[in-house]
């Protein structure tokens, strides 16, 4: 790839005299002022190289939208732009402060802090594996409450002007990252650009967007056991498991918890959630106007889907604590116990009926709610945690260097 770089400066060279290794400036001091030739983007050489999707054991591919194709470069900017806190209006906020690589992408606080201390009204949301939560065949695809469909969309329209989080306009991301000394050159690799005013937040969407896309890992313990069955889990997180699955499973044996209906469990989407949206019962309301948070329902107007949330991914989830959209369960018991119960008279107008008609789930003993704890156990991966592809470009000491 450094060959092809060269070359094409190479080409740059003879064309329009740039100077060499242009594409390569930095580190540079904060102060540094960028002559008349580095200021330009059309000496840069734009040659993108195609992001190769690692294939990663029990996921399926991962789909890209035709109009947002990956690439190093812009893989790369993403993942500047996903810890720049430049995208806060006071500079203090990253889209990583509230999602840390080492608890899944979560930040284990019930809700999240914004600027000014300000705090969201949910509780912050997993990454990894983001990509599968995108489904083609419906609109109703991220956060808690369904309202937004692409990750690009939700870039766009989520956390850069909302109040509680960045609290920014879009204009002046613009107007900062066409000033700085290093962005428009990586837009300029990124997406071919020839001018600074190029630089735009539909491009900034979707280079993070395309960083987003790379978060995929399987490499639990569950996920090793289906190569090696009986090395990389006990007796009882086995147990938990068949509870988990129960009939969904191919063998019947016993007990079913009904976990794996809206937390999918078969190979193929060994994601671990449905992705759909339905109530599992966590407030006990008299009617559908009653709850709290509406959820979903305020997103599609429809009042029968009040107090509906999305089932979300079960992977990793002992790394990311608290519980639910609020937050409010602080550890895996409270979950189950909180399971247990729907069938002991917790029930709201639109509880999932694959909760309140389950016949084993209300009579699950302490010893198989823990199972199923011990089970969820096995689905942390922590395989990625010091990937620097994913880590915060800004602890390093000169970030801006190449390949890093
Ligand atoms: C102040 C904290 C905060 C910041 C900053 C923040 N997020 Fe989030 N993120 C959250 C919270 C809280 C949710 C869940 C919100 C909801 O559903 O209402 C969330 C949800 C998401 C989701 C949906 C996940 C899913 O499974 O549906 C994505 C994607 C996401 N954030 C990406 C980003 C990106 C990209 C940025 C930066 C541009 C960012 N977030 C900045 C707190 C934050
Ligand atoms: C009818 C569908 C459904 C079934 C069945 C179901 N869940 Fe859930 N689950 C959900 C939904 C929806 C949420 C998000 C609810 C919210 O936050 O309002 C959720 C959330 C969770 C969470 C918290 C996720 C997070 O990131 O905070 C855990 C843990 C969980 N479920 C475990 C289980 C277990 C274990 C079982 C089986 C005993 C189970 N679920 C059965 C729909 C379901």
């Amino acid at each position: 790839m450094k060959k092809i770089i060269y070359l094409s400066c190479f080409a740059a060279l003879v064309l329009t005299g740039c100077k060499e290794k242009i594409d390569s400036i930095g580190p540079l001091s904060p102060n540094y002022n960028l002559t008349e030739l580095e200021e330009r983007l059309d000496t840069i050489p734009y040659f993108p190289t195609a992001y190769n999707m690692p294939v990663i054991d029990g996921l399926p591919p991962v789909e890209v939208p035709a109009d947002n194709p990956m690439t190093e470069e812009g893989v790369r900017l993403g993942r500047f732009l996903f810890y720049e806190t430049e995208l806060s209006i006071d500079n203090t906020v990253s889209c990583g402060s509230c999602h840390h690589v080492d608890k899944a992408f979560t930040d284990g606080l019930d809700f999240s802090i914004g600027v000014n201390g300000a705090r969201t009204t949910r509780n912050s949301m997993s990454l990894i594996n983001i990509a599968y939560s995108e489904k083609q065949n419906s609109i109703h695809n991220l956060m808690w409450d369904g309202s937004f469909s692409t990750l690009e969309q939700q870039i766009l329209e989520g956390p850069v002007t909302n109040s509680l989080e960045m609290a920014n306009t879009w204009e002046e991301v613009e107007t900062r990252l066409r000033a700085h000394n290093h962005y428009p050159r990586m837009f300029r690799q990124a997406f071919g650009i020839t001018d600074k005013s190029e630089i735009n937040r539909e491009l900034v969407a979707k280079a993070i967007a395309q960083f987003e896309r790379t978060l995929n890992s399987a490499a639990s313990r569950y996920d090793q056991h289906e190569f090696v069955p009986f090395e990389y889990m006990d007796e009882q997180e086995l147990r938990g498991m068949q509870l988990f699955i129960g009939d969904a499973g191919s063998v019947n044996a016993g007990k079913d918890g009904e976990c794996a209906h809206c937390h999918s469990f078969t190979r193929d989407k060994a994601v671990f959630g449905r992705f759909n949206f339905s109530n599992n019962g966590l407030d006990s309301t008299g009617n559908s106007f009653m709850f709290p948070d509406p959820g979903f329902g305020a997103v599609t107007g429809n009042i029968g889907d009040n107090g509906k949330f999305k089932e979300v991914t079960l992977r990793n989830i002992a790394l990311t604590a608290p519980y639910m959209h609020d937050g409010r369960f602080n550890t895996l018991e409270e979950v189950m116990d909180h399971y247990v119960s729907i069938g002991h008279g917790t029930s709201s107008p639109n509880v999932s009926n694959e909760l309140t008609t389950a016949p084993d789930l209300p009579n699950l003993t302490q010893q198989e709610q823990d199972d199923i704890v011990a089970f969820l156990h096995a689905l942390t991966d922590t395989s990625y945690v010091n990937k620097v592809e994913w880590s915060d470009p800004f602890s390093q000491e000169n970030p801006w260097q190449e390949n890093q």
